[in-house]
């Protein structure tokens, strides 16, 4: 198996209007190319570890450093990965000041509680020794201060190595200026999930995300034999017609790569095949 990877840096074309097409498609492409090394080297778990890293310090991007504040001008993130091999969903929500929440969402795998929430989060990656980070970025304050309603955001990575292990990872600072706890999908099996057949990371409005349970219903139908894309357009068809505005990475066992997007929704992509790379500009 040629080892395949597949990023995203949220739903929207344009995730913050101070920032171009190319801006967002360079920085993807930086990512893609270190991670890719990584799953070389380390395989699929450690390259989605890595890939979210790295654009959760990105600023351009709506997860970690960078992520959207919500009304009470606080941020609070949201992170999940789980794998194929391991078949354990872990993740964190509402977590705040940490430089990296999918390492906290990575740190409860084993743990007897997987998946933390609010206060009880933050507490736990202090206790855990995670990185501090005021997520706080200079543009995001300005949309604050503007009163900026997001829909979208979000980062995901999902990636499979040469043994056949499936992983996939979500990081989100929300949708911006929510109500103070509002729960994001990207922890819960709605926006991140992965089995031996899939794995998925959703970006876009997360309360669509989990009406659909877009990402375990991919899944699921994968493993009932439907073909990844197939599965894809199935579940966008409806959303479309719905007007609902969200998408997905995701990749299978064969080593395809499908993204999938809603209503008005562009997902802002990179694909890594070994020798070539793919953007959402498609080239
Ligand atoms: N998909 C991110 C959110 O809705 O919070």
């Amino acid at each position: 198996m040629i080892p395949k990877l597949i990023i995203h840096g949220g739903a929207g074309l344009v995730e913050s209007p101070e920032f171009t097409e190319r801006q967002y498609e360079k920085a993807l492409k930086g990512i893609i190319k270190e991670t890719y090394s990584k799953l070389l080297k380390k395989g699929a778990r450690e390259a989605v570890l890595y890939g979210v890293r790295l654009l959760e310090d990105n600023p351009l991007f709506n997860a970690g450093y960078g992520s959207r504040l919500q009304k009470d001008g606080r941020v609070r993130m949201s992170a999940a990965i789980m794998d194929s091999v391991s078949q354990k969903f872990s993740g964190v929500i509402n977590v705040c000041n940490v430089r990296h929440p999918i390492d906290v969402a990575n740190s409860l795998q084993r743990k007897r509680h997987t998946v933390l929430g609010g206060r009880g989060a933050t507490e736990y990656a202090r206790r855990q020794k995670m990185e501090y980070c005021s997520p706080l970025a200079p543009h995001r304050i300005k949309e604050h201060e503007e009163r900026v309603k997001g829909e979208t955001g979000t980062v995901g990575v999902v990636a499979i190595d040469s043994r056949g292990c499936i992983c996939a990872g979500t990081s989100t600072g929300g949708v911006g200026y929510e109500t103070p706890g509002r729960v994001s999908d990207s922890a819960t099996v709605a926006g991140t999930y992965a089995s031996k057949v899939c794995g998925v990371s959703c970006t876009g409005k997360g309360e669509s995300i989990v009406n659909q349970a877009v990402a375990a219903k991919i899944v699921a139908r994968v493993e009932d034999g439907v073909p990844l894309n197939v599965a894809v357009e199935r579940l966008f068809k409806i959303a479309r017609s719905k007007k609902l505005k969200f998408g997905l990475i995701s990749l299978d066992a064969e080593g395809n790569a499908v993204v999938g997007n809603g209503y008005n929704s562009k997902v802002l992509y990179a694909k890594h095949y070994g020798q070539h790379i793919e953007t959402f500009l498609k080239r």
